[in-house]
């Protein structure tokens, strides 16, 4: 298995590379255009420095070949104890675990740092396989937006998933709510 460990500045031409796949060749995300280095060097930046974590998966060789990290699911200070998940394994990586293993990576430290509850939204058609994936790490469907988005020549529906984290909503955020308001 590869090792999970938190992602780097230096891990950013890979994760770059990962995610242009996904934009130019699926509808997984609803980019159209893929962003380059120094943009997906700038969403890091602001991500993790407003405390969402970002792991990657590193190859024996040394090469990634998966990243997972997180996001504010809106900007209002309201939702900073959600997170959402964007997690992308490199094709010919796929089903062999690395995703398990970088999202309960991720699961695992949200949690740490006070997350309550993690978001995954999820584009239709094509994104069956993730959706068997995030029930498989105990995540339930909650809703959709039909025909909310239009990429390739297609109508695109966002269903939505979510999982509590730690005590979930069974108690009041500890440490008391002074988490900063999460930006993305
Ligand atoms: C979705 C994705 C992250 C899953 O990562 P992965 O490394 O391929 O998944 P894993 O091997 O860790 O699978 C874990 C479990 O998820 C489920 N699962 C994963 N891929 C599946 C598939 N194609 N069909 C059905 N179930 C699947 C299974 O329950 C699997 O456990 P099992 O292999 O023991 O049966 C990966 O396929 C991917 O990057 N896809 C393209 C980008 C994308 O859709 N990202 C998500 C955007 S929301």
């Amino acid at each position: 298995m590869p090792l999970i460990r938190p992602a780097e500045t230096r891990d950013l031409t890979a994760i770059t590379e990962i995610y242009a796949d996904a934009v130019v060749n699926s509808k997984a995300t609803w980019d159209e255009v893929a962003p380059d280095l120094q943009s997906m060097t700038a969403v890091y930046a602001a991500r993790t420095a407003a405390g969402f974590p970002y792991f990657v998966a590193e190859a024996t060789e040394g090469r990634i070949i998966g990243y997972v990290g997180g996001s504010a699911f809106h900007p209002q200070t309201g939702w900073r104890y959600a997170i959402e998940d964007s997690i992308y394994v490199a094709k010919g990586a796929q089903r062999q675990g690395i995703g398990r293993s970088l999202l309960e990576a991720l699961i695992e430290e949200a949690t740490a740092r006070g997350f309550r509850q993690m978001i995954a939204g999820i584009s239709m058609p094509g994104g069956e396989r993730s959706v068997a994936f995030h029930e498989a790490l105990g995540f339930r469907m909650v809703g959709e937006f039909k025909d909310a988005g239009w990429k390739q020549g297609e109508w695109l529906t966002a269903v939505y998933m979510q999982r509590a984290l730690g005590e979930g909503a069974a108690s009041a955020p500890l440490p008391p709510p002074d988490r900063a308001a999460p930006k993305n």
